[in-house]
């Protein structure tokens, strides 16, 4: 798929836009006019140094914080998300790192945590689980991201660090969500897991999903992006094709003037 995002700039195909966001907390100046444009099917990363504004951001469009500032635009909509459910709602799910996943339900249950499918309805309240169309549809979504497992059946407290994440996103894709939300999804996984996770966001692409990445390997975040946002001090001072930038270069708009400092803190 051939995209060039600075001729796709017009209105029309945006999926989500961010315009003028600030938000502070007490004294502390977190986002400060944050402009961000996201399109159907895009890959595309924030990054910044610790303090950035990253999370923040990621909360921002989750429905988790409201800006002081700004106006956010959902496929031309002008919206305000009040809550989670209502990005939810929208088409808008968030993986945060620590997963939220119940260690003590199998798979499929974490898959299908708080929807799970019924096959009678005995009145309020009195639902018989329906644990064979629930291992199917946990199933058939891990077969569309790509995953194997031994056994949906498996309780998730024995999977691998990637195979929980695997979890999560497969959680999060089961409402046919527009945009997916990943904050850090590689940032306690072993070098060989990280892979499946980029291939898991290049699934997504594929489905015409769009992403939200973050990390802080450079190298993950060229080996799967389209486009690359740098947020530096709450501002955003990069908006970058990947395949026309490099790491020296991004590296360069996340430290500023201030490079050695940044990297004298980061070595104490
Ligand atoms: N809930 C909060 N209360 C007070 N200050 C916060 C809160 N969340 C974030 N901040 C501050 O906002 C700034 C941006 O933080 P954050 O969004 O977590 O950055 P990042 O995720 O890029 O590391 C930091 O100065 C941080 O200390
Ligand atoms: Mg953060």
């Amino acid at each position: 798929m051939e995209k060039s995002q600075i001729a796709r700039q017009g209105e029309d195909k945006v999926l989500m836009e961010l315009r003028g966001i600030s938000k502070r907390f007490g004294g502390v100046v977190a986002l400060s006019q944050v402009q961000l444009v996201i399109y159907p099917g895009e890959v595309i990363s924030l990054v910044g140094d610790n303090g950035a504004g990253k999370s923040t951001l990621i909360k921002i469009i989750a429905g988790a914080y409201q800006p002081d500032e700004g106006e956010i635009r959902f496929e031309g909509h002008r919206v305000r998300l009040r809550t989670p459910r209502v990005a939810k709602t929208l088409g808008i799910e968030t993986v945060y790192q620590d997963l939220a996943l119940v260690d003590t339900l199998d798979v499929a249950g974490n898959i299908f945590l708080g929807r799970e499918p019924t096959r009678l309805r005995l009145g309020p309240g009195l639902h018989i689980l329906d644990k064979c169309r629930m291992e199917q549809d946990a199933e058939a979504i891990l077969h569309r991201l790509g995953i194997r497992f031994a056994s949906v059946r498996n309780k998730v407290e024995q999977l691998s660090g990637g195979q929980r994440q695997a979890v999560a996103v497969g959680r999060a894709i089961f409402s046919e969500p527009k945009l997916v939300v990943l904050d850090e999804p590689t940032a306690a996984l072993a070098v060989r897991e990280v892979e499946h996770v980029l291939e898991l966001i290049r699934s997504l692409r594929a489905e015409g999903i769009a992403v939200i990445f973050i990390s802080h390997t450079l190298q993950e975040v060229f080996a799967v992006t389209d486009r690359i946002i740098v947020l530096r001090k709450g501002k955003t001072v990069g908006n970058l094709s990947t395949k026309e930038t490099s790491i020296d270069e991004v590296v360069k708009l996340m430290v500023g003037q201030e490079r050695s400092l940044v990297a004298d803190n980061r070595a104490g």
